[in-house]
């Protein structure tokens, strides 16, 4: 038996190298090892405000990044999250099970909460982990395959299912987490110190999945640089240190490679390579974007949640009948 993994992006802002090198690599290959479902979480990205027709189209944009990237359907199942009732379901039970201390201790809450200000957040954002934990505990996930920034949301998922076994008898699996340690916290071009976001505020921040050769080159060489004119991979020069992993991690070349290549040049030339290899990996890719149909993904997507709804729905069932409700 194959174990299972689960993860997921939001469909909203720009996907970028972030999500790419952080999660979606991996996932692509974690495919061919594990029974894997990757999930469109609708329901996360409405926890701050979207606007409809961009968010409709967004959901569809993810789904062709999984497809791009190397998610093959025919060995994983790819789903929308509010296609399956049972995640929002299964969310209101765990939100009687979660406590307020734990939850006010998470930092994505306290990080996205603090740029409108905490008294307008959305209970859908507080609550957005209690989600979360209902996505990977409906199906009995063993691993969860994501970046460095969510591994509080997982260890907050491990607490959540301890404490339900505990007090209902054996429901849940703990699911573990997987992080790879390269391409664990991509940072921002614009600020070394703060990790590559989809929600930063200026666009200099990240590479998008979808910009353009121009739009690349030039948010490359705006990149911050540290003092200094060599190139090496060191935690005192954080910012060129973002720009070597990146090389590396779309090349497969070691950051030690990568130093020798680039004895006795500067950040210049550094730069305009480091272009080249986004743009020679991101042509290609954005190219099989275009050739998916909307109506080739939506089928997909359909097929996927017809697949999956019968394993949450079995779960659900077993929560409710445990916890003393009626079935
Ligand atoms: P999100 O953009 O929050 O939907 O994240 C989707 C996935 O990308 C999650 O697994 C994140 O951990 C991962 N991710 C987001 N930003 C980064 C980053 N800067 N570096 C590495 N992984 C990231
Ligand atoms: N919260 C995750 C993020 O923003 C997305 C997500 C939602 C997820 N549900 C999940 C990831 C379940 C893994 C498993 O990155």
């Amino acid at each position: 038996m194959k174990k299972r993994i689960f993860s997921g992006v939001q469909p909203s802002g720009n996907l970028h190298l972030g999500n790419y090198l952080g999660a979606i690599k991996n996932w692509v290959k974690l495919q061919n090892e594990y029974e894997s479902i990757f999930c469109v979480v609708d329901l996360h990205a409405i926890t701050v405000p979207q606007d409809p027709e961009k968010l409709r189209k967004k959901i569809i944009e993810v789904a062709k990044i999984y497809l791009a990237a190397g998610i093959d359907p025919q060995k994983s199942t790819i789903f929308i999250q509010s296609h399956v009732p049972e995640h929002a379901e299964l969310a209101w039970i765990l939100n009687t099970v979660a406590k307020m201390g734990e939850m006010e201790r998470m930092t994505q809450f306290k990080d996205k909460s603090q740029k409108e200000g905490r008294e307008s957040a959305s209970v859908g954002l507080f609550d957005y982990p209690v989600l979360m934990a209902a996505d990977i505990l409906l199906y009995d996930t063993q691993v969860v395959p994501v970046g460095q920034d969510q591994l509080q949301h997982i260890e907050l998922t491990r607490t959540l299912a301890r404490r339900f076994n505990k007090s209902f008898g054996d429901t849940f699996i703990i699911p573990e987490y997987f992080i790879k340690e390269e391409g664990k916290l991509i940072m921002g071009l614009d600020d070394p110190s703060k990790k590559m976001s989809k929600s930063a505020k200026s666009e200099y921040n990240y590479i998008a999945l979808s910009d353009d050769e121009e739009t690349i080159r030039k948010k490359i060489k705006k990149a911050m640089t540290d003092s200094g004119s060599e190139i090496v991979y060191r935690d005192d020069k954080p910012a060129l240190k973002n720009l070597i992993n990146i090389y590396s991690l779309l090349t497969d070349r070691s950051t030690g490679n990568i130093e020798k290549m680039y004895a006795g040049k500067g950040y210049a030339d550094f730069k305009s390579d480091l272009a080249d290899v986004v743009i020679a990996f991101l042509r290609p890719f954005q190219e099989k974007m275009a050739k998916i149909s909307d109506e080739e993904v939506l089928d997909i997507l359909k097929k996927g949640a017809d697949k999956v709804r019968p394993i949450a729905s079995k779960k659900l069932s077993e929560v409710k009948d445990k916890i003393g409700f009626i079935i």
